[in-house]
């Protein structure tokens, strides 16, 4: 196991009417600002419960963070922050809300152009705002971590950045308050947290028990819920109950602690929404089984460890249990109603130079656990996918 330091000050608040507790997560001085997306904390009743909790405190709010957030929209809400002197900044929403607003929490303070804590990977943030989060998708996990991924109109770049600053203060997780998602959003936050787990553990053998076992643990779950969430009522209290804390533990480090890590998927997937505006999740879906195929070698030991552990697959030939084992990886996504393919989304052979440029671009040209990755292998994970 390699050296690590790890560091999660998030708190957290699980469960039916946890929102009320807002209130004592706060300081009776505090200027708060409510940062959230498009329409749907309002309509679902979200907003209405949060302002309730907020009491008499003085608050305002910042509404419109779309769906991959972009720096044009957040540096709408730094200047709100600026002009009405908020303190704390309270996300409603999913990743895009939480992403977004670590990102005014970091520019608000930020010495220079705030493009910059981008370019830098946020190892230029030396402040931010503390902020809080009210979850409404589990999915990205961003509510127990350090890492928000930004957009920019302007230049068509998606890039991600980390920092300690940014952890939230804490994070209020109610299921109920996922009841209002579309059966898509649901499917693509199964997903994601299905990927995010895998970048962790699908790599190489690190002797590492632990986050092993924690790992294979998770994607049991994962397997469990993937099966039967399509067919449950939105309502069902403990299905969401056991999503929204899977996603939460897929990407708050814990896995991921002294062990070497892939995330050439996400990097990829990146520059697919960023090229062609598809879905995180659905990005990943894409490219995960495509990378399971051209590094199987690579993976083997790992691939037979999922295969077994997980799977229970022990019949066959090695060769036999992999192919099997890739083969479930794929109907995981599929029984989610989750292409696997560029060719859904209408893209060809020539829709693949355009992500190999934005990768060499943005330096992403050493992925993967080896960093041993190149343009020229994830050309062939793309071309895997067509
Ligand atoms: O905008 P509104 O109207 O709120 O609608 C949203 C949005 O359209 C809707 N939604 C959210 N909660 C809802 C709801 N609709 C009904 N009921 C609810 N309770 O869902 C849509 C998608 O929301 P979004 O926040 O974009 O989805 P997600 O949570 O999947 O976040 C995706 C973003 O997070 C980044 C992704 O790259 C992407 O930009 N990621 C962040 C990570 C992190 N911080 O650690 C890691 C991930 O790998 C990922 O890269
Ligand atoms: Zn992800």
């Amino acid at each position: 196991m390699d050296n690590f330091e790890f560091y999660n000050p998030t708190k957290i608040l699980f469960g039916k009417g946890m929102i009320a507790k807002l209130d004592e997560q706060l300081g009776k001085q505090a200027r708060v600002l409510i940062l959230y997306g498009g329409s749907s904390a309002e309509k679902s009743g979200t907003l209405a419960e949060v302002r309730k909790a907020l009491g008499n405190r003085s608050f305002c709010e910042f509404g419109g963070i779309e769906a991959n957030p972009t720096y044009e929209t957040l540096m709408k809400a730094v200047d709100v922050v600026r002009k009405e002197k908020v303190d704390f900044l309270l996300a409603v929403g999913g990743g895009s809300v939480m992403d977004g607003t670590k990102f005014v929490a970091a520019a608000v303070p930020y010495q220079g152009e705030p493009w910059e804590i981008l370019l830098k990977q946020g190892e230029t943030v030396k402040e931010a705002l503390p902020l809080g989060t009210v979850v409404t998708l589990p999915a990205t996990g961003s509510e127990m971590n350090n890492i928000a991924v930004i957009s920019r109109k302007e230049t068509g770049d998606k890039l991600a950045f980390s920092s300690p600053h940014v952890f939230p203060v804490f994070s209020v997780l109610d299921p109920t308050r996922t009841f209002s998602l579309p059966a898509r959003q649901v499917a693509n936050g199964v997903a994601d947290s299905f990927v995010h787990v895998m970048e962790a553990y699908m790599t190489l053998p690190q002797d590492a028990m632990v986050q092993d076992r924690y790992a294979e643990g998770l994607l049991l779950s994962l397997h469990d819920i993937a099966e039967r969430i399509t067919k449950a009522p939105s309502d069902d209290y403990d299905l969401r109950a056991n999503l929204m804390w899977v996603a939460t533990q897929a990407l708050n480090g814990l896995i991921g602690a002294g062990v070497k890590q892939d995330w050439a998927t996400h990097a990829i997937g990146h520059e697919l929404t960023a090229k062609y505006g598809i879905d995180h999740a659905r990005t990943l879906a894409i490219v995960f089984p495509a990378m399971l195929k051209e590094r199987r070698e690579q993976k083997r030991a790992k691939l037979l460890q999922y295969a077994t552990r997980v799977l229970g697959l022990t019949e066959g030939t090695e060769d036999e249990r992999i192919d099997a084992a890739i083969a479930r990886v794929e109907a995981f996504f599929e029984g989610l109603d989750i292409p696997v393919r560029l060719s859904a989304y209408e893209i060809d052979q020539t829709g693949i130079d355009p992500i190999i440029a934005q990768l060499k671009e943005h330096g992403m040209t050493a992925l993967g656990e080896g960093a041993d990755i190149t343009p020229e292998i994830s050309r062939k994970v793309l071309e895997r996918s067509l």
